[in-house]
């Protein structure tokens, strides 16, 4: 009875270590497929402007690499995405005025995405977003703009 139950737990911790190992394995993978795809969804939509290496264009075009303004405002990127923006605002000490147009085109999950290929590149102060932060800040601009 004792051997039993003892090879009973010894099986119990196998499967245990074996479903965390999975679960590790299955967190890991989805955040590196959100980031690949982000990077491409980058590539396509933002890069000609921003540029590949996310530094941005002289004084014309700001950077998102280590953007001083990214970090202060984080919880309006996906808005910025969606709506774009204009007027002055000062990136890492430099005004810029200039006009981004936004991408109706982009789902949440896109956005999403993209925001956090940036983040896990150049901003790395800025926390893992979840989607149902995202959505929820959508819905916050989508009010504001009725
Ligand atoms: C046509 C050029 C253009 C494209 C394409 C573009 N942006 Fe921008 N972006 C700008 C400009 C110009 C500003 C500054 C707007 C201002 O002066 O008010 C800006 C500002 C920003 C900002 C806030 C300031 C900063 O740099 O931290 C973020 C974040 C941003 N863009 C992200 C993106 C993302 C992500 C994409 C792709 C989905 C994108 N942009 C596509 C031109 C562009």
């Amino acid at each position: 009875m004792v051997d039993k139950d003892k090879r009973m737990s010894h099986i119990n911790f196998l499967i245990g270590a074996f479903l965390t190992t999975a679960v590790i394995i299955q967190i890991e993978s989805c955040n590196t497929n959100t980031f690949a795809q982000g990077e491409i969804l980058y590539n396509n939509f933002c890069a000609n402007c921003h540029m590949a290496d996310g530094k941005g264009l002289a004084n014309l075009i700001p950077p998102v690499v280590h953007s001083d303004y990214i970090s202060n405002e984080e919880n309006q990127i996906a808005c910025i995405i969606r709506y774009g923006m204009e007027g002055e605002i000062s990136v890492n000490g430099v005004i810029y005025n200039a006009e981004m147009p936004g991408f109706k085109e982009l789902s949440d999950f896109e956005i999403a995405n993209i925001i956090n290929f940036m983040n896990h590149e150049w901003n790395p102060n800025v926390p893992f977003k979840k989607i149902q932060t995202i959505q929820k800040e959508l819905e916050n601009c989508e009010k504001s703009k009725r």
